[in-house]
């Protein structure tokens, strides 16, 4: 007879999500699926200087996940590794767009691998139709006023729109 699963299967989805696109939804609504739990867990990079504070960003992938019923949304200052080891959670989800990707991740997932060997990175690879779509592209858009509604959830829309809210001076 089968043995009931004991444990339940969480992960982090960490990221800076500056802020949340549509890409990175597809990945929480794919993952959510795969793992009982979802953490989704926010960069607080203070050498970066992002366009929505810590708050913001996670208030807008807070809204932007309402229908997910196992998702959490956390910020972390530290390792990644250690936030982590303090969550007991061993799976980091990671998303692939292109193989450009590729590099940088691997770096991370090597790090990671070596500052604990606790913790296993499992990739997903993006839904191609956002194999082109980064956070930086939506502000650049956004900056010039240009359309978004089908890059980000209306939550993120109004709130790049409050950002950004009169158009740009003539030169
Ligand atoms: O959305 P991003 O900016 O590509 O996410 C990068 C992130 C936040 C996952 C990565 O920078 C990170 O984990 N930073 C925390 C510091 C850390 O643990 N660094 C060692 C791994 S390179």
């Amino acid at each position: 007879m089968e043995q009931p699963v004991k444990n339940m299967r969480v992960a982090v989805y960490p990221g800076s999500f500056d802020p949340v696109t549509n890409g990175h939804l597809d990945i929480i609504h794919r993952a959510a699926k795969v793992f009982d739990k979802l953490i989704v867990a926010v960069l607080n990079n203070t050498s970066k200087n992002p366009l929505f504070t810590l708050e913001e960003r996670m208030e807008l992938l807070r809204q932007s996940t309402k229908d997910l019923t196992n998702i959490e949304v956390d910020g972390f200052r530290d390792l990644l590794v250690n936030y982590m080891k303090q969550r007991q959670v061993h799976v980091i989800v990671r998303g692939l767009r292109a193989v450009s990707d590729f590099e940088y991740e691997l770096q991370m997932a090597s790090t990671n691998r070596k500052l604990s060997d606790e913790v296993e990175t499992f990739f997903m690879t993006s839904t191609p139709q956002y194999s082109y779509l980064s956070s930086s592209i939506v502000r650049e858009i956004a900056k010039f006023h240009g359309p978004v509604s089908e890059l980000v959830s209306p939550e993120v829309e109004e709130a790049l729109r409050t950002k950004f809210p009169s158009p740009p001076n003539k030169i």
